[in-house]
């Protein structure tokens, strides 16, 4: 149980397993997404240099499995403490699926980008929505550079290996847990605690003297970092865990 106060500032970081019950695979477990395909190939800017149509086809039939997902039991837990906590409440995840703004929260940082989005790999245009599974043997190209002369390629709006997070996203976190001072609590789902640096925000709020939970199908690499574990499907616990 995580309690809720009119001093609670709660910080909460979802991973691949918060869309599980959603029908959404998960990276690392058995089945999930990098099988078959490395993850240098098709989370690199190497890879997408290397292979740009093979990595459009990934993230092309990811876009197309979108269609038939929508948020689970869990998502909605947490737009309803949102709703309770407006902003004294803050949602960092590292999905691209975009399952936590469907589910109608508002202060969500994704700080892995969104598989609805495409940007371009060489000018600095905007990111733009894109839902357009492309074709096999289909590599967009952007529209702003053709204009100009140049031929580019659209890329996902996914943050890859070796890439910086989504600009701002650090700064915000900072200025939420300098408000929470006391009042800080942490709640991790669904995530194996590999990837940096989501994986260190426990050790961020712990040395802040805030209190932290996690919720995992099983116990990540970075458990034992958190005050309270609770091992179990996130769809079945979130409902149940705020008083
Ligand atoms: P992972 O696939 O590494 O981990 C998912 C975690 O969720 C595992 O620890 C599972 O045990 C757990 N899990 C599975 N089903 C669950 C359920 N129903 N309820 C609760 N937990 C469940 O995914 P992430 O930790 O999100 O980065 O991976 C982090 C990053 O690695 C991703 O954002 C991605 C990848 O490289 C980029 O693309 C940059």
């Amino acid at each position: 149980m995580l309690p809720l106060d009119a001093s609670t500032y709660l910080l909460v970081l979802t991973g691949a397993g918060i869309s599980a019950e959603s029908g959404v695979p998960t990276f690392r477990d058995a089945g999930g997404l990098w099988e078959g395909h490395a993850v240098e190939d098709v989370a690199s800017p190497a890879g997408f240099a290397r292979d740009p149509l093979m990595v459009w086809q990934f993230y092309s039939e990811r876009r197309a499995n979108m269609t038939a997902v929508a948020p689970n039991a869990a998502h909605h837990a947490l737009a309803e403490v949102e709703r309770r906590l407006g902003d004294r409440f803050l949602l960092v995840t590292q999905n691209v699926d975009g399952l936590h703004t469907a589910a109608g929260s508002e202060r969500v940082i994704e700080m892995h980008g969104n598989l609805m989005r495409s940007r371009c790999s060489v000018c600095d245009r905007a990111p733009f929505e894109d839902r357009t599974a492309y074709r096999r043997g289909v590599a967009p190209m952007c529209g702003v550079c053709q204009r100009a002369g140049r031929d580019a390629l659209l890329r996902p709006d996914i943050v890859w290996f070796g890439e910086a997070i989504v600009a701002g996203a650090l700064p915000r976190i900072e200025t939420f847990v300098d408000a929470a001072g006391a009042g800080l609590r942490f709640l991790a789902v669904g995530t194996s605690g590999l990837v940096y640096p989501a994986a260190g925000l426990v050790d961020v709020v712990r040395a802040r003297g805030g209190r932290s939970w996690l919720v995992n199908a099983d116990a990540p690499a970075n458990a034992r970092s958190f005050d309270t574990v609770t091992l179990g499907a996130a769809g079945k616990v979130l409902p149940e865990m705020f008083a």
